[in-house]
């Protein structure tokens, strides 16, 4: 049978127990999953897209089925060269809807032979975001549990250990 196989794109500054739920669930589904992380010379990140990929290469380090690229313009015609006929997304919420349609339908305007395919991540990663992890890292709060233990300590390396507000 051949294989099959998805490509799971996304900036992942940086990526999340939520991001890893998907590509665990991804893997239930297909056979390969190619990890696509943004480089966005126009977008500033916290980690740089070399960070990024080395970072969730070591979360799956004997996992041959996932790999990890680094992608630039057309998501569709990176998805079509890796030849990976499936976008994966995640929807974590309603909110997240608007968004991910529009994508869906732009990709599907440029590239008819590639379809998106979503998957909700365990209830519990539902509210979580690389954007709110930044956030609660640059304010010293804990990260435990939202991210995996690398992630939560390249993000300490970057950003300084702990809270030091002091209230009168
Ligand atoms: O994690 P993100 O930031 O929500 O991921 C967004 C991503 C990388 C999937 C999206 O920005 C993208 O596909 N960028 C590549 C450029 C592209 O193909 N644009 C047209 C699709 S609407």
């Amino acid at each position: 049978m051949p294989e099959s196989s998805a490509i799971y794109p996304g900036s992942f500054d940086p990526i999340t127990n939520g991001h890893v739920d998907i590509v665990e669930r991804g893997l239930k589904v297909f056979d390969r999953i190619v990890v696509a992380v943004l480089k966005n010379p126009k977008k500033a990140t916290l980690f740089t897209t070399k960070e990024r990929v080395r970072m969730i290469q070591g979360l799956f380090p004997s996992r041959k089925e996932v790999e990890v690229r680094a992608f630039d313009g057309l998501l569709v015609d990176f998805a079509r060269a890796q030849g990976t006929p499936v976008v994966i997304r995640g929807l974590r919420a309603v909110s997240d809807f608007e968004y991910e349609f529009q994508m869906a339908l732009m990709n599907r305007s440029l590239a008819q032979d590639i379809e998106t395919f979503f998957m909700m991540p365990s209830m519990r990663y539902s509210f979580l975001s690389s954007n709110l992890v930044r956030e609660v890292a640059a304010l010293g709060g804990s990260v435990d549990g939202l991210v995996p233990p690398l992630v939560a300590r390249r993000l300490r390396a970057k950003l300084g250990r702990s809270r030091n507000v002091k209230y009168p």
